[in-house]
């Protein structure tokens, strides 16, 4: 059997998914026995209506789930810990005047991301989880996120010569987010501990997003896992002439998927129901993983 990865994200095009497949992945490792957390990165989290109850800024153990945390970054809040982090030592040695300075000084536009990135590279660096999912903005968003690391390396490089003014906060801190960075980039790079898995559904825009961003991490030395392609009908509802039809479409597009994407792939059926509450997101997370090994090429039937 594989190893089990440390870290994994889940990506894709806007509503595809991500969510959904993310949490069942979470329960499946958590039912597992392993210490499980799950966090979002999307600044429209709904992690909290999928597992029917509150989470918010804060690692909350989901009821119902031995083993299974969970975490929605707000950014503001990120933003302001962030801040209050980088301007303690100032404040400690400098008083509060140079504070005021360096609170201008990290108000700067890449703060807000900067925050973000910090947040979730606190959740790599640390053996608290066995294992951490993190269910992630819309691609555009998330690629960014994860190429911040490779110019801050040179950001910091540059504000260490010069004079400290950036986003990183005094200079002092900047080794210790280095490290941090550095430690987090290298994680992110390697194949053992972090997984990557893009959901898409059959239809021609998730697709190319998909070969688009999956090339896009290959640029910053990041390979893609594995795909999910979520939302296929089941065969024995294509009988009416409409179902019959979405499906062929469906198929068109998977054979489209087989030869465009030589990726590991696991299919997602449409459910009747939306995927809430931990009975539901058990049986997708069967469907996923326990039903299924990943293949290269999806079997589809005439
Ligand atoms: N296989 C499925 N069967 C039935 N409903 C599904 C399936 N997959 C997702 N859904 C539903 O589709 C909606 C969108 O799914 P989800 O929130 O997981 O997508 P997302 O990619 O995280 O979206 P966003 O980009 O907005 O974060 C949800 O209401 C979810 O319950
Ligand atoms: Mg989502």
């Amino acid at each position: 059997m594989k190893k089990t990865p440390r870290f994994i994200f889940f990506s894709g095009k806007g509503g595809v998914g991500k969510t959904s497949m993310a949490s069942s992945t979470a329960v499946y490792y958590a039912e597992k026995g392993l210490k499980t957390l799950i966090v979002t990165t999307d600044p429209a989290a709904n992690l909290s209506d999928v597992f029917e109850q509150q989470i918010g800024h804060k690692v909350t153990a989901i009821e119902g789930v031995s083993n299974l945390l969970a975490m929605e970054i707000d950014s503001d809040e990120a933003t302001a810990e962030y801040r209050e982090r980088a301007l303690a030592p100032i404040r400690e040695a400098f008083g509060d005047e140079m504070v005021t300075i360096m609170e201008e000084q990290l108000n700067s536009p890449c703060t807000e991301e900067m925050a973000s990135f910090d947040k979730f590279t606190d959740f790599m660096d640390t053996d608290e989880y066995d294992i951490v999912i993190f269910d992630t903005a819309p691609t555009g968003h998330t690629i960014r996120l994860l190429e911040l690391p490779v110019d801050w390396s040179k950001h910091i490089e540059e504000s260490s010569k010069g004079s400290g003014q950036t986003c990183m906060g005094p200079v002092q801190n900047i080794q210790d987010s280095k490290d941090k960075y550095d430690r987090a980039v290298k994680l992110l790079q390697d194949k053992e501990e972090t997984h990557f898995i893009f959901v898409l559904q059959p239809e021609a825009t998730p697709i190319k997003e998909t070969i688009r961003s999956a090339k896009e991490l290959g640029e910053i030395g990041i390979n893609t896992t594995e795909v999910i392609v979520n939302g296929i009908l089941p065969e024995e509802e294509l009988l009416n002439p409409f179902f019959k039809k979405r499906g062929e479409m469906q198929k068109r597009y998977l054979q489209q998927i087989n030869t465009e994407i030589p990726l590991p792939k696991r299919k997602m059926q449409l459910l009747a129901e939306e995927i809430r509450g931990v009975e539901i997101l058990e049986k997708v997370a069967d469907q996923l993983y326990n039903q299924q090994e990943a293949v290269n090429q999806i079997e589809i039937s005439n």
